[in-house]
């Protein structure tokens, strides 16, 4: 088992590092720069010229990275909307005429989002699936399906491929935003300018990264809380979930704008805040940081490295090389991997098998 670690402690810390190898399988051959293109094999331009919504369903981290992408599409007028699959299984919601129904599952076979899916299927709707898993059930059954190309992943708690489904679904993003609107989105060209460097700039995140540290500073805190805004939101949902499900202790994500309406009653300075920048709404978010220092919080920002306000307002910072908002997100989650990591292996947390956890989860 060890060899299969090469070299590190845990399955988790090694699929954390071939991140920037798993991105490089990921945007392979799908993106001209030079034309500011999109090029997804099985999904020439027009596969999607007649659908005028979006549906994505999924669970756990998969769910993170559909919210990710809802707001990618509705920034660009694609309206769509990001649903649990147990929820979505269970309310049967009305799915709009030409409504595409996109499922993000790494393994392909967990069975709320396979429910889902059969759901959309049986109503008459199109499914495609991001999977992660070649001849996955969902990849079978649906009637598309994207591969995400992460390569396998064994610690049970998600990382390389958040990171895959999330570059992954914003390609798909572009083909069908210009399918949808017949324009490439505004941010286009820096999207994919900023896809192609992202493996390099999350090598440098990984290496430049003082998580550990950070971990041992707010070691024995009574809990620990992630918001933020827009694109950040998804992250501090995936940067709470991870350090909850490695290291037991109470995490939790808020979107910044809700702690007035209820979490600020939980914050004190025994309860460290992670604050995700992207660079949209910063002004926004750094009046949520000083609403928690007022109550005594110590402020992680997790931001790109040429912020100087944000460095000047928070306590302490994880830094990543500047980049536009969907680029910045990915690589605050980076960040937030390795503190959830640091932060179980001070705790002797069994880091690949969580207790009560499963890789895949296949009963309702
Ligand atoms: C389990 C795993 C999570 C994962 C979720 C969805 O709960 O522990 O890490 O995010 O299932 O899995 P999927 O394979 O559908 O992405």
């Amino acid at each position: 088992e060890d060899v299969g670690k090469g070299g590190y402690d845990h399955y988790m810390l090694k699929e954390i590092y071939e991140q920037p190898t798993a991105l490089r399988q990921t945007i392979r051959g799908r993106i001209d720069t030079l034309n500011d293109d999109v090029i997804l094999d099985s999904f020439p331009p027009g596969s999607f010229d007649e659908v005028t919504s979006v549906q994505f369903v999924a669970c756990g981290t998969s769910y993170h990275a559909a919210v990710y992408a809802a707001g990618l599409l509705n920034e660009s007028g694609v309206p769509a909307q990001a649903y649990l699959a147990n929820e979505y299984g269970v309310s049967e919601p009305p799915i709009p005429e030409n409504a595409l129904v996109v499922g993000v599952s790494q393994s392909g076979e967990t069975a709320d989002t396979l429910e889902a899916l059969r759901y959309a299927d049986a109503v008459g709707a199109r499914t495609l699936v991001v999977t992660n898993v070649v001849g996955s059930t969902a990849a079978r059954e649906c009637t598309d399906a994207m591969y995400i190309r992460a390569g396998p992943e064994i610690g049970v708690a998600a990382t390389k491929t958040f990171t895959s489904q999330v570059a992954s679904l914003a390609l798909l993003g572009e083909r069908l935003i210009r399918d949808v609107t017949g324009t490439p989105s505004r941010f286009s060209a820096e999207l994919l300018d900023s896809l192609s460097r992202l493996p390099s700039d999350v090598q440098q995140t990984l290496d430049d990264s003082t998580a550990d540290e950070l971990a041992e500073l707010f070691d024995g805190s009574d809990a620990y809380f992630f918001i933020g805004r827009g694109l950040g939101y998804p992250v501090a949902l995936e940067g709470a979930l991870k350090f909850k499900e490695i290291s037991y202790e109470h995490a939790e994500g808020f979107a910044a704008g809700e702690l007035k309406h209820g979490p600020l009653a939980l914050v004190t300075p025994d309860t460290p805040v992670f604050a995700v920048f992207t660079g949209q709404h910063t002004e926004k978010m750094l009046n949520n940081v000083k609403e928690v220092q007022s109550r005594g919080a110590p402020v992680i920002a997790v931001v790109g490295d040429e912020s100087e306000e944000v460095h000047r307002v928070a306590d302490e910072v994880l830094t990543f090389p500047e980049a536009p908002a969907y680029a910045s997100g990915i690589m605050a989650n980076v960040q937030l991997q390795l503190v959830a990591y640091h932060a179980a292996r001070r705790l002797g947390r069994p880091i690949d098998k969580p207790r009560n956890l499963a890789k895949s989860v296949t009963v309702e």
